[in-house]
């Protein structure tokens, strides 16, 4: 079973992690949902967290593991090693079968949220509703996948201080970076501790992901659309392309942060959050 976390019970949510961080990243949100009668689900995806020392264990379960385990310390196999979205969302519906759970909503962040889209489209009857913070809905152009590309050739012969130094002053808002130490530590331990070739796997995922504009149009289910103010990354208007693009989307901009909402502003991300899943709840019942 992947490395995750299950807390409370109730209606289930799944929290999927962008990239390159792990589960961890959730911590406030899995506190407040699951004590608030939700349960919680939070995997580390494939290459990142946990799943890297239990990648090198299943291979030993031989041919069944269906995904090509991440090599770590076979260069050759790691210049080549893709993990796909689409991968990862087979990995969270593979969790929710051995954990019992029919359908839950899928709330991720970034990375997460392409995941997400791939899950709402492989698993329809599976998604209650869709949470996509900190996302955008189009492929990557020639130049971004290039910038993958050499991401992951970076990180593969020099480790993750680089990406760290790089990408910090995008992903927190200027007001987390000066004022809010710990957030700053936690973010940038997490990339630290992130396995390069597991990273690399999923920069060239990311690179292939598909046009996830297309789905838009497709998807009835409810969906909640979060988006830092102050996010380079994805900005508003990615949020706005997506939210333009759905039938049933709500969007909640929260103004003092950038790419990692949930963590720079946990308890307005945990409020919109919430009342997305209590509305749920509510016309579920009526
Ligand atoms: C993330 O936070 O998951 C990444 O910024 C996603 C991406 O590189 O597109």
């Amino acid at each position: 079973m992947p490395a995750h976390l299950d807390a409370g019970t109730g209606p289930a949510v799944v929290l999927l992690h962008g990239y390159p961080f792990d589960r961890s990243m959730w911590r406030e949100q899995i506190d407040f949902l699951s004590a608030h009668g939700f349960r919680i689900i939070a995997p580390d995806l494939h290459g990142f967290g946990e799943t890297v020392r239990q990648t090198s264990v299943s291979e030993s379960a031989g041919p069944s593991h269906r995904l090509k385990s991440v090599p770590l310390n076979n260069e050759d196999e790691a210049d080549r090693t893709i993990t796909t979205m689409a991968d990862m969302a087979h990995d969270v519906a593979a969790l929710m079968d051995e954990l019992g759970i029919a359908d839950a909503t899928i709330c991720g962040l970034s990375m997460g949220g392409y995941v997400a889209f791939e899950f709402a489209h492989v698993f329809p009857a599976r998604t209650r509703a869709l949470v996509l913070a900190g996302t955008r809905a189009p492929a990557d152009n020639e130049q971004e996948k290039q910038a993958r590309v050499e991401q992951a050739e970076q990180m593969l012969a020099r480790g993750m201080g680089e990406v760290a130094d790089a990408t910090l002053r995008k992903l927190l808002a200027p007001r987390t970076l000066t004022e809010n130490r710990a957030v700053v530590a936690r973010v940038r331990e997490m990339i630290l501790r992130a396995d390069p070739a597991g990273a690399a796997a999923a920069q060239r995922g990311m690179a292939a992901r598909r046009n996830y504009s297309e789905d838009l149009s497709g998807i009835k289910v409810p969906v909640l659309i979060i988006v830092g103010r102050q996010d380079p990354i994805r900005p508003v208007a990615d949020a706005e392309f997506m939210h333009r693009g759905l039938s049933n989307s709500s969007l909640a901009i929260i103004e003092e942060a950038a790419h990692m909402t949930n963590m720079e502003q946990p308890e307005v991300f945990n409020r919109a959050l919430f009342g997305f899943m209590e509305a749920l709840d509510n016309s579920a019942g009526v």
